[in-house]
C-alpha cells in the first residue's frame, strides 16, 4: 500500500486542551477516505493536522514519505500545488473581490500563466460548479452556499491531484450539492486521492473507500465500503454516530 498522507500519533492542543489525541492513519493514495464522528469530535482538526495546515503538539504527518515540516521550499511549494482544501467555512479572503481570489493561486502555482488563460481556467472551474454571478463582490456579499461554491471552484483550480474536504456540500441546495458531489465522483474515477468530512451518508456511502470514524479525538473504527454495502447494521452505526 502506498501512503499519499500518512499520520503518526499526532496529537494537537488548543487552549489547554487537547483536541487530537495519539492518532496515526495512512491515507492510501488513490483511495477517497471519509473522516466522520459526531460534531465537535475533532475531524476538521484532523483534516488541517492532515493537510499540515496546523502544526501538531505531537507526532508526525508524512507527504509521499516526507515530513510535511521539514519540506524545503521547492518542496512544499509543489505539495501545495499538489494540494487543495475547501474549508468548512469556505474561508474566503474577506477583504478581497472573488476574481483577486481565485487570481491568488493560479498566479503563484503557474507564474508563467497569462491574464487571459487564467481568466479562462478560472471561467471554466466557475461554470462546472454552476457560479454565474459577478466576481467582482466580495464574499459577504455571497451566501453561505454561494461561498462554498466559490471555495470548491478555487480549489479545483490548479488541477490538484490531493483533495482535503470539510463538509464542501454543507449549505448548497439539492441540485448544487449534487453537482458538487459528481464533479468529486470525476476525480475519485481519475484516482486522486481525497479525504473528507461529511454529515451526510448518502454521500459518505456513494464516494468513500473507507471511513474512518472519529470519537473524541481519537481514532475510533475504520470501515471499508464493502463491509459498509453488506453489513446493515455496521451501515447502522455509522449513521448514528454522524447524525450525533
Ligand atoms: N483553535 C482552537 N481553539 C480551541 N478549541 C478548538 C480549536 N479548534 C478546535 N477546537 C475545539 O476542538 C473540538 C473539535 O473541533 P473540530 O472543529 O475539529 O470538530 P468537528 O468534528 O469538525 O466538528 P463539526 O462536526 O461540528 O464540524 C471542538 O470542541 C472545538 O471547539
Ligand atoms: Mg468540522
Amino acid at each position: 500500500m502506498e501512503a499519499v498522507i500518512e499520520m503518526k500519533n499526532v496529537s494537537f492542543q488548543a487552549q489547554n486542551q487537547t483536541i487530537v489525541r495519539d492518532f496515526s492513519f495512512q491515507f492510501e493514495k488513490g483511495k477517497v477516505v471519509a473522516l466522520v464522528g459526531p460534531s465537535g469530535s475533532g475531524k476538521s482538526t484532523v483534516l488541517k493536522l492532515a493537510a499540515g495546515l496546523l502544526v501538531p503538539a505531537s507526532g508526525d504527518v508524512f507527504f509521499q514519505g516526507r515530513n510535511l515540516f521539514m519540506m524545503t521550499r521547492e518542496q512544499n511549494l509543489s505539495f501545495r500545488k499538489q494540494a487543495a482544501m475547501v474549508f468548512q467555512d469556505s474561508a474566503l479572503w474577506a477583504n478581497q473581490s472573488l476574481y483577486q481570489i481565485l487570481e491568488l493561486p493560479l498566479k503563484l502555482h503557474f507564474p508563467q500563466m497569462d491574464k487571459q488563460e487564467r481568466d479562462q481556467r478560472m471561467n471554466d472551474v466557475l461554470a462546472q460548479v454552476g457560479y454565474r454571478k459577478a466576481l467582482s463582490v466580495r464574499p459577504a456579499q455571497l451566501s453561505m452556499g454561494e461561498q462554498k461554491l466559490i471555495a470548491f471552484a478555487r480549489a479545483m483550480l490548479c488541477g490538484p491531484n490531493l483533495l482535503f474536504l470539510d463538509e464542501w456540500t454543507e449549505s448548497l441546495d439539492d441540485a448544487s450539492a449534487q453537482c458538487l458531489v459528481n464533479l468529486v465522483w470525476e476525480r475519485r474515477r481519475n484516482n486522486d486521492s481525497i479525504i473528507f468530512v461529511s454529515h451526510d451518508y448518502t454521500v459518505i456511502r456513494y464516494l468513500a473507500d473507507y471511513i474512518v470514524m472519529i470519537v473524541d479525538g481519537r481514532f475510533s473504527q475504520l470501515f471499508t465500503r464493502e463491509q459498509v454495502a453488506q453489513d446493515e447494521d455496521m451501515a447502522h452505526l455509522i449513521e448514528k454516530r454522524i447524525a450525533l
